[in-house]
């Protein structure tokens, strides 16, 4: 029996963890709801995923309310069935999110304007939803798909016992739940730093039934609008399975502590380049070990040089310490949730990589900087901040001038008053910037 604990090391330091804490930093790391988060910054990062949760149940709120106004326009037309249902949906799934999110409940929650205003980060970028039908297809509706990824990853694994296996970026964790019931390894860890599915799958993995409501993306029948699931796995999963929340990109290991490292649906969406991560998957695995890449290569970073092609790819491995490197592309249904016209075909690429021999670290990657997380040090006043609080001012001073009786020429005549503009400049500038908040009024969907 291969312990969690005696795997992980500090994510500030490397150095080893005892019973989740690093004496060196003097940094406790708090284990909720049974899962351990492992984040450099942990408070921060559960602040984060917290404010991110209620902004979630604040919009879930408000899409509700604008559901309800709909049907009391529409209660004796066809449309009344759908939004019956939607409504009905939508507070179900607000029932749902507060008791599965439950170990993240601290503080009280402020209001939506207050989340929408302080967010450190777009939530739509890596928000709560971003992969939540990754739940319905793993726990519900997806055996054919989920059975593809198993058989293309464990036909790789066929020759080999290993022992312990990590998956990074592990998602509703189907994949690392099939792997670690079909293979006879010590243990199997799932990283992921994603609350929403990790609690789900923590529970469901245990052999407990959760309920989630899915809002396919382009119903087919209006009864498909929104959709009870109940999430569960075929069997509890058998002991030395075990889920992580914590950043892979600073993921909480000793060096060399695994034989087999999974990245599914993974390089490709992370922000980091491909340059920086494969030197850090290296870092997890043992001389021998070996390194699975399963999923889409559509990567998804900043700098166009990082948009690796596929050989791009298998010869950057080859000289960030990977040898014996195959691959094989298949062509699969992904995301065809059945009560939906959408879902994709896609060219998954399998690498298999065996690892030679250790390659230089790049520097430790950094979530957000010490001076937002810790907050004891000064905020620097960066060039962006000046221009946005000089653009924010002038918001504020736009806004302030919406009172229910000027005109967008009054208030263009007050910006030239105020010398800020010319009145013309003025006119087409407020035009604008009312066109885009009334849009915004509009569009606060994803569910
Ligand atoms: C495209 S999904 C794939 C999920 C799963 N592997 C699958 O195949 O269904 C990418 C996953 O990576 C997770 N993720 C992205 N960046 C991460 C990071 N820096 N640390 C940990 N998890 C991350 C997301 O939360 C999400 O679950």
């Amino acid at each position: 029996m291969i312990d969690l604990n005696s795997l992980l090391a500090c994510p500030r330091c490397d150095n080893p963890l005892t019973d989740f804490r690093c004496v060196a930093c003097q940094v406790d790391f708090p284990v909720r709801g049974g899962v351990p988060w492992l984040f450099a910054e942990p408070g921060a990062a559960m602040s984060e995923w917290h404010n991110r949760w209620q902004l979630a149940l604040a919009n879930l709120e408000q899409e509700r309310k604008r559901v309800t106004a709909a049907l009391k326009k529409h209660s004796d037309t066809q449309a009344s069935v759908r939004l019956e249902l939607l409504q009905h949906g939508y507070a179900e799934q607000k029932k749902c999110l507060a008791k599965l999110l439950e170990p993240l409940a601290r503080h009280a929650p402020a209001d939506l304007e207050t989340y929408l205003a302080l967010k450190t980060r777009p939530p739509t970028q890596q928000g709560l939803f971003t992969y939540a039908a990754n739940l319905h297809r793993d726990w519900c509706w997806g055996e054919a798909e989920n059975q593809s990824a198993l058989v293309a990853v464990s036909s790789l694994l066929k020759e080999t016992r290993p022992e312990k296996i990590l998956v990074l970026g592990a998602g509703a964790g189907r994949l690392a739940y099939d792997l670690h019931q079909s293979l006879e390894n010590a243990i199997t860890v799932a990283l992921d730093f994603n609350p929403l599915l990790v609690y789900a799958a923590t529970h469901i993995v245990k052999g407990e039934t959760v309920i989630m409501w899915e809002f396919p993306l382009a119903p087919r029948r209006a009864e498909d609008v929104a959709l009870e699931r109940s999430l569960s796995a075929p069997k509890p999963v058998r002991d030395g399975f075990y889920y992580i929340l914590a950043d892979a990109l600073r993921a909480p290991f000793k060096a060399a502590q695994f034989d087999v490292v999974i990245t599914p649906w993974f390089v490709d969406i992370v922000e980091e380049s491909p340059a920086k991560l494969i030197p850090r998957i290296n870092r997890l695995l043992d001389v021998g070990g070996i390194w699975i890449n399963y999923g889409s290569l559509a990567f998804n970073q900043s700098d166009p040089a990082d948009r690796l092609s596929l050989q791009e790819f298998i010869t950057l491995s080859s000289t960030c310490g990977f040898t014996n490197i195959v691959s094989s592309e298949a062509a699969v249904p992904y995301m065809n949730c059945p009560n939906s016209r959408h879902g994709r075909i896609e060219e998954v690429v399998t690498i298999k990589a065996v690892k030679q021999s250790d390659v230089p670290q790049s520097r430790r990657h950094e979530a957000l900087p010490d001076w937002i997380v810790g907050g004891k040090q000064p905020v620097p006043l960066t060039q962006s901040f000046q221009s946005q609080a000089s653009v924010t001012r002038i918001h504020a001073f736009i806004m302030s001038l919406i009172d229910g009786k000027r005109t967008i020429k009054d208030m263009a005549d007050v910006l030239e008053q105020q010398k800020l503009m010319q009145k013309q400049e003025a006119i087409s500038a407020i035009r604008g910037f009312l066109i885009t908040m009334f849009e915004e009024e509009g569009s606060g969907r994803g569910y």
